[in-house]
């Protein structure tokens, strides 16, 4: 297999070979959630949602199967049909032996280019395919075929799409008896599926939507015939050699505009005049999947071509972080995949591709707020009113609404209407949210006022459901973020820590919902407190009281001396949850009295970790425990002769500090010691445990090194490389980073597409590409911590931490992105090679004039706001000790 290689530094790509990889997917999408997948050998589906997909939905086993792809044939006079795409029966059985027929993969944001040879005639092909970024639900192929030999070769073309044309749970429930319900029709470019009814036994439809396959070739001429049942175009001979195409096809089985066809699986066979290909002529054909939108637009060259510079020009548009690295020109272009990634998932969820084959739509409520962070950092502005929406799914009992739907104020309990709690799902709106204050110094937005969701469920997943109230309660931005925080720490477990509930970030640990605590969240919950009492006693400058629910007054003023005990906590909380659904009039309570209860359960917290949750292998590593499963037992330490270690409870005291510095160190060194493998992308979650844990977790029935068991697991890996600089061991972090761009980026390894997937498994390879919190953790990691970009209370502060290898031959290392509204390039000068440790910020000049500062690195906003945008600011980098 080739390397994949880079072919500029906007992201551009070739992979030799790439018959060889058939279930490497490439992602085609856009904003009309039009979304589609495709491979080398162009298999993969089409879909607009779960209910409406015009090809049949794809996982990792139909790619390698090619079951349902696209396909388009020529036959060259005297030759076997070929098809364009590889998938006829002589071209796949030729794979793996000498007269396999290679296949060149291009690829850039985001459109993907194949190119093959047909041995027997020399005649090129080229496939185009790409989502236009139009509010149109369509999908373009474009054909080209070339004839590079020196003489005429008379040819005809067919195309053949399956058209599948309904919900993906019809695949297996009811597949033949909802294919009665197809009804086609042969219009002048192709043919219009529309089922009569969607099936639903709980009370069929009508049909609405209507699935087109349409086509034109280079002069915009419509196919001259078609076929649209499957039956009939197949034969015998299935989809790789359809009868159809190597026989002689019964002409009572084709129709002209017009025609209709019903009831059986349809394909949309559309047949092509014959021409002569003269020497040296091309000719264009364009294939057009469109659900409910019209292909028109797309049937002609130029239509195409214009509809592909649009799409080039706004995926390029969302890239608004750029970097390189002087001793590695690869991870510029690399970036430009990561930074488009959280567009992809804010687009499809974490469904609809391929290896994502569950759910059925809907964004996560811990991940809409993670990917939140790096959509933050490239337009806070535009984000606001998403982020106050989001609020709107915070129960007055803390917990909140875990599905949200692509509306704003729209929620749902559950993807499979089981009220859970995830007792993570607190912590991360107020980590976006200072972001979000930092970027912008908008603390207005924390006082705008907001409703509650109310279901009935009224005691954190638990208790009887009751009817919800008339009216929903309505608190400011700051209640719902005190809320979420006060009650986690209220909802505690009998070892102190705070209840694991349904689960934590790791979905995987979904077996200990009794007595099963989080450690690693208590960490992250005990950060977040000291943050809010620091934003609340700055607030109290200008605001001396806060108005807040009675309900989570009370609360806050439970006397300490119970938070030793665990049932103290909980009869708090319960009293809390009695009184929170019920609405009266705030009480003004000191914003100083309340810093500083949110203070003492922060510290409480940290004291008890540091206190209790210290574990070893028995020699001289030391870190957290992550875990108590549901008998109550830590899980991590040396278990007989083994030693058991969890990543997750590593990072969150390291980034919430309720590691000490020293205690720091040590995880680093322990984590590297057994969490940590080069040869597979990194840091991996956790030591093999050897046993299905069923007190704790679905996740040690996964095998060991796949999913949230032992891989790769990029998202917790990339948290770990943040954690790492935010506690001031760029290094480290830095090693972290590399191992998953290494694996990544080398398709021999890894195995995917520029990006970063998911996780790796135990053999390196990459698992759910594209969609995944980790690509906004990473853009986050690398703006804000290895280039030290960030906001600080609307101001902008530059504190990086580059190792001086990171700075090229004028000692200069820079990056392109946006802070308050603008596009700015932020260069740092190290004429003196400092390391991070030795360097701090000197002055910062911006188009040759220096820039005032409130403090050292600390440029007001207004400064930065009075410049063009594009700016270049040049920040020096100094020793740290001036003599
Ligand atoms: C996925 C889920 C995320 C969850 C994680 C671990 O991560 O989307 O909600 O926390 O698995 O179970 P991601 O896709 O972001 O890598």
């Amino acid at each position: 297999m080739e390397q994949l290689q880079f072919l500029n530094e906007w992201g551009d790509f070739r992979l030799g070979d790439a018959q060889r990889a058939p279930d490497v997917y490439f992602p085609l999408v856009n904003e009309a959630h039009m979304i589609s997948s495709v491979t080398s050998c162009l298999a993969g589906d089409c879909k607009v949602d779960q209910n409406t997909f015009l090809l049949a939905s794809a996982s990792e086993r139909t790619l390698v199967e090619r079951t349902g792809a696209r396909n388009f044939w020529v036959k060259a006079e005297g030759a076997a049909p070929w098809s364009v795409t590889g998938c006829s029966a002589p071209q796949l059985a030729a794979l793996h032996t000498e007269a396999e027929e290679p296949c060149t993969l291009y690829g850039g944001l985001l459109w993907q280019k194949t190119c093959r040879t047909q041995g027997a005639t020399g005649l090129e092909a080229e496939t185009l395919s790409f989502v236009p970024a139009d509010d149109a639900r369509v999908e373009v192929w474009q054909v080209t075929l070339r004839n590079p030999t020196g003489h005429p070769i008379p040819v005809e073309c067919i195309a053949a799409v399956p058209l599948y044309g309904r919900s993906a749970d019809n695949l297996r429930d009811h597949r033949h008896v909802t294919s009665l319900l197809h009804r086609a029709r042969a219009a002048a470019y192709g043919l219009d599926l529309t089922p009569t009814l969607t099936f639903d036994e709980r009370g069929h439809q009508p049909g609405r939507v209507t699935y087109r396959v349409w086509a034109a070739d280079e002069a915009g001429n419509p196919p001259r015939r078609q076929m649209p049942l499957t039956a009939d175009f197949e034969g015998a001979g299935g989809p790789f050699w359809p009868d159809a195409l190597t026989g002689t096809p019964d002409p009572a089985c084709f129709c002209t505009e017009g025609g209709t066809a019903q009831g059986g699986e349809m394909t949309a066979a559309l047949w092509f005049a014959p021409c002569t290909l003269a020497p040296g002529a091309t000719r264009r054909y364009q294939v057009v999947l469109a659900i409910d939108s019209d292909p028109s637009p797309y049937l002609t060259p130029e239509g195409v071509a214009e509809a592909l510079e649009r799409t080039k020009a706004f995926w390029q548009g969302q890239v608004t972080m750029q970097v390189a690295d002087p001793r590695d020109g690869d991870w510029g272009p690399w970036m430009r995949w990561v930074a488009i990634q959280p567009v992809l998932r804010r687009i499809c969820g974490c469904s609809f591709l391929p290896h994502h084959d569950y759910g059925r739509g809907g964004r996560g409520w811990r991940d809409l707020w993670q990917d939140s962070l790096a959509l933050l950092l490239q337009d806070p502005a535009a984000l606001r009113q998403s982020l106050f929406c989001h609020f709107a799914g915070v129960r007055p009992d803390g917990t909140n609404a875990t599905i949200i739907g692509d509306k704003p104020g729209e929620f749902k309990a559950d993807r499979n209407n089981i009220p859970r709690v995830w007792m993570d799902h607190g912590f991360w709106p107020f980590v976006t949210c200072r972001l979000y204050l930092d970027e912008t110094g908008d603390d207005a937005f924390l006082f705008e006022e907001q409703t509650y969701f109310d279901d009935g469920f009224a005691y954190r997943g638990e208790g009887a459901r009751r009817a919800p109230a008339d009216e929903p309660r309505r608190g400011t931005v700051l209640e719902h973020l005190l809320l979420q925080n006060v009650t986690a720490f209220f909802d505690a477990g009998d070892r102190g820590s705070i209840r694991l509930r349904g689960a934590d970030w790791n979905d995987g640990l979904d077996m200990a919902a009794a007595h099963g605590e989080s450690v690693a969240f208590t960490a992250a919950y005990g950060g977040n407190l000291l943050a809010l009492a620091d934003l609340l006693d700055r607030l109290a400058e200008t605001r001396p009281t806060v108005a807040l629910h009675p309900s989570l007054v009370h609360l806050l003023e439970t006397d300490a001396a119970g938070y030793d005990t665990p049932a103290a906590r909980q009869a708090a909380l319960l009293r809390c949850c009695g009184e929170a659904y019920t609405a009266a009039e705030p009480t003004a309570m000191d914003t100083k009295a309340a810093a500083a209860a949110l203070r003492g359960m922060g510290q409480w917290l940290f004291a008890h970790l540091r206190r209790q949750e210290r574990v070893s292998d028995g020699g001289s590593l030391h870190w957290f425990n992550s875990y108590y499963d549901d008998h109550g037992r830590p899980v991590e330490g040396v278990q007989g002769d083994t030693v058991r270690m969890m990543l997750t409870g590593q990072v969150f005291t390291l980034m919430s500090g309720a590691a000490d510095d020293a205690q720091a160190a040590e995880v680093a060194r322990a984590v590297h010691w057994y969490l940590f493998d080069p040869a597979r992308g990194g840091c991996f979650l956790n030591t093999d445990f050897g046993e299905v844990k069923t007190d704790l977790g679905r996740m040690f029935g996964f095998a060991y090194g796949t999913k949230e068991n032992g891989a790769v697991f990029s998202h917790m890996a990339v948290m770990y490389a943040y954690a790492l600089y935010l506690r001031g061991m760029p290094r480290e972090g830095l090693r972290v980073l590399r191992c998953l761009y290494a694996q990544s980026r080398r398709f021999a390894a890894g195995h995917i597409l520029p990006g970063i997937p998911e996780y790796f498994d135990g053999r390196g390879k990459g698992m759910y590409p594209y969609l995944t919190g980790a690509a906004s953790w990473l853009l986050l990691t690398v703006q804000t911590r290895m280039f030290g970009v960030r906001g600080i209370q609307g101001d902008l502060e530059l504190d990086p931490q580059l190792t001086a290898a990171q700075f090229d031959g004028q000692d200069l290392a820079a990056i392109r992105c946006r802070f308050a509204g603008k596009a700015l390039t932020v260069r740092y000068h190290n004429p003196g090679h400092l390391e991070p440790e030795a360097a701090r910020v000197g002055a910062v000049t911006a188009e040759g004039r220096p820039l005032p500062m409130i403090s050292r690195g600390r440029i007001p906003r207004a400064a930065i706001l009075a410049l063009p945008d594009g700016a270049v600011l040049t920040a020096e980098l100094q020793p740290r000790t001036t003599h």
